[in-house]
């Protein structure tokens, strides 16, 4: 059978890191009997200079039907100056959106090759491979009420308040732990839940629904809890103790962004974003390097290509079920930077054989 897949690469250097993973797509096609029906669009800034708008009607529609979406990156210094109803970021906000993608999934992989690009000392982060599944649709950053009010009825100095919601319903909850859960099933059957039910209600919620799922329906999974500002320092301390960490938006935004400084350059983090099963029984997905389109550095062939390579190795796993593939794939990336193959990013004091976006990918075929 053949697999539906969109591909928006995007402004800057998503079409040029894009390039590279079509040609692993290539290589799959041609060697391992895999057929993809692929289907191409535009996002972003490309699209509103196409079309007057970040994404079209169309192209939401396709990505709604096909079994994965993979895009490069948005935006530049072109769009800065846009009404913000047609910016490309809205583009990508609106995919997120509409696809209702409530769990983001960000890999902490370190290659051993990489350690030493790590903020932490190698033997702290070698071999590391975690996943953090944060929230992504609600919590504090939606919740409402907010906004910003006048408050002149105390002696409070300025006379304003700046208000948030952190807000989550048990049905939110039980969905991405459940996507937590199935994903747990695929690695080491652990899971490590944080929120701060020591201060917050809904972080009671969050750790009695986390736990009822896993009571009522993945019992072989092992569930921890830890306060979230515990397992902040947890993850910089001793990062391999983790496996699966299962957070909300606000604690995720921070716990992965921390554990991107454990791995190394912004051009090595892939990033995937699930919503709902589909009726063939996988999640609608979104897969995308964590990178921006990089301004400073597009059209030069200086971007490395392997976060998104890395995306859509995450693709292979969780919307084709080709775990054999993506392994490949990632002993293939594993294999060239043990080689010393270095993009200008992951260029580090002991050097390295320097190549280009397009010399990377064709090592990683070979
Ligand atoms: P950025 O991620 O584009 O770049 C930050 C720095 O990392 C730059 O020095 C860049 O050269 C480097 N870098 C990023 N990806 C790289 C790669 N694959 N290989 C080598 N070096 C890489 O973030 P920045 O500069 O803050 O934003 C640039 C534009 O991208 C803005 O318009 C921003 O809104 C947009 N952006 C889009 C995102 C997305 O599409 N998901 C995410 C972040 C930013
Ligand atoms: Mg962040």
């Amino acid at each position: 059978d053949s697999y539906s897949l969109l591909i928006l690469p995007g402004d800057g250097i998503g079409p040029e890191v894009m390039t590279e993973v079509v040609k692993v797509i290539d290589w799959l096609q041609a060697n391992r009997g895999l057929s993809f029906d692929i289907s191409h669009g535009l996002v972003g800034g490309s699209s509103y200079d196409a079309h007057g708008t970040p994404l079209t009607d169309e192209t939401m529609a396709k990505a709604q039907a096909v079994d994965a979406v993979l895009l490069g990156a948005v935006g530049g210094p072109k769009y800065d100056d846009l009404d913000f109803s047609v910016k490309p970021e809205r583009g990508l906000l609106r995919l997120r959106k509409d696809m209702d993608l409530y769990a983001n999934l960000r890999p902490a992989q370190c290659f051993d090759a990489l350690a030493d690009f790590s903020s932490l000392k190698r033997d702290v982060v070698a071999g590391l491979d975690i996943l953090i599944v944060r929230e992504l649709t609600s919590g504090v950053y939606f919740g409402e009420p907010r906004g910003i009010h006048a408050d002149n009825n105390s002696d409070n100095e300025g006379g304003r308040v700046g208000i948030n919601t952190q807000r989550y319903t048990s049905g939110e909850i039980r969905r991405v732990a459940r996507s937590a859960f199935e994903l747990a099933r695929r690695r080491n059957n652990k899971v490590c839940s944080m929120e701060k039910a020591n201060v917050m209600e809904s972080g009671i919620l969050w750790r009695e629904e986390v736990q009822w799922v896993r009571d009522n329906e993945y019992p072989e999974v092992e569930l921890t809890h830890m306060y979230a500002d515990n397992g902040l320092m947890q993850l910089v301390r001793k990062p391999g103790q983790f496996d699966v960490i299962l957070t909300d938006n606000l604690f995720g935004d921070l716990l992965s962004d921390a554990a991107a400084m454990l791995t190394g350059s912004l051009g090595m983090l892939p990033s995937a974003s699930l919503g709902k099963p589909m009726a063939n029984g996988r999640p609608k997905a979104l897969y995308e390097p964590v990178h921006g389109s990089a301004p400073d550095i597009a059209g030069q062939g200086k971007a490395n290509p392997i976060a998104c390579i890395l995306s859509f190795a995450m693709a292979l796993r969780f919307s084709f079920d080709q775990g054999a593939a993506a392994d490949a794939l990632e002993r293939a990336v594993e294999k060239v930077l043990a080689d010393g193959v270095r993009t200008a990013d992951l260029m580090g004091p002991e050097g390295g054989t320097p190549v280009s976006t397009s010399e990377m990918g064709d090592r990683i075929v070979a």
